[in-house]
């Protein structure tokens, strides 16, 4: 059966860079675009673009009917730096438009979901080292208690509804097309545009603060990679850990002066460095590995090497 799917959250960091996948893999006309925003002119301007709340589940049933959508991916959410300063607000989008979701996928109005979880809901008492895929898990953040609460709601429409629903949970993603906004992860991808716009950087964490992180690329391409497999193959219906590279600020400004030689950072922590504080320094993902056969592509050498040439191009 070909698939035609809807993106909710499509103007973000992630979403729009998926958006170019899926509409590669499946066809501009199958892979609808939509936010509570515009997008990009070349979001907009290569396949369908609806204007939707991912809260108002009525708005999306509208168009799920008008384009029998059969997928859902569900990337609208507020990041754990912003969830902290309006909680109410994170814990209602976040939560509102994933039951929303899962109950088009429980009444058959579509066939599979994906929705995305974090390393933030892990938190202090968790092991820091290759944190394992069942642990421990107190997160501290609103988000990360929006995150772990529905990895456990997408598990129970699983198991007592059957919803085909699939998970993973990023770490820091790294781009350069779209910046993300409100996480504490975000440092790594600002240091990159500093670096080339200024020649210097002020970093919200401290130079030591080890975090996971991934590239954009292998994100989209792990993302598309879960929904493609078969079913059989999803053993976990909270969520699966996923990793690709781990690096302090100290080291990626390393990594970036092999380039800009002239290069220089500074530290100045603010609230973020609790909320890092409280976040693995790495992550086993084994089980990512072992059951749908997970492999990132990128170090950190080879992305920063990557975003400063695409950057520098444009
Ligand atoms: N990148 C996210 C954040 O920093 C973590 O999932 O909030």
């Amino acid at each position: 059966m070909s698939q035609t799917i809807l993106v909710l959250g499509a103007s973000g960091q992630i979403g729009s860079e998926l958006i170019e996948k899926l509409r590669t893999i499946y066809g501009s006309t199958h892979v609808v675009a939509s936010d509570i925003r515009n997008g990009s002119p070349s979001l907009m301007n290569s396949g369908p673009f609806e204007i939707i709340d991912a809260t108002d589940k009525e708005a999306i049933f509208a168009i799920v009917k008008k384009y029998n959508v059969t997928q859902i991916y569900l990337l609208a959410a507020m990041l754990s730096a912003t969830g902290e300063k309006f909680p109410q607000k994170a814990w209602d989008l976040n939560m509102t438009s994933l039951l929303a979701v899962l109950d088009l996928a429980k009444d058959k109005h579509i066939n599979q979901v994906f929705w995305p979880s974090s390393i933030a809901v892990f938190g202090a008492t968790s092991p820091k080292i290759h944190t394992p895929q069942k642990t421990i898990m107190e997160p501290s953040t609103v988000y990360g208690i929006s995150k772990i609460s529905g990895e456990f709601w997408c598990n129970y429409y699983h198991e007592k509804y059957g919803v085909d629903v699939r998970s993973l949970r990023y770490p820091g993603i790294i781009s350069w097309k779209t910046k993300p906004g409100g996480g504490t992860t975000d440092y790594a991808v600002d240091i990159f545009f500093k670096a080339l716009e200024q020649g210097s950087f002020e970093c919200f964490l401290s130079e030591d603060t080890c975090l996971p992180m991934m590239y954009m690329e292998d994100a989209v391409h792990a993302t598309v990679q879960i929904m493609q497999v078969n079913a059989n193959q999803i053993n976990i219906r909270t969520s699966y850990n996923l990793s690709a590279m781990n690096f302090t600020p100290k080291e990626l400004a390393s990594a970036i002066h092999q380039h800009l030689p002239n290069f220089t950072i500074s530290y100045k922590p603010d609230y973020r460095q609790a909320i890092a504080d409280s976040w693995p320094d790495s992550i086993d993902d084994t089980k990512a590995r072992e059951d749908w056969g997970w492999s990132p592509n990128y170090t950190l050498s080879k992305m920063t090497k990557d975003i400063l040439e695409n950057l520098q191009a444009q």
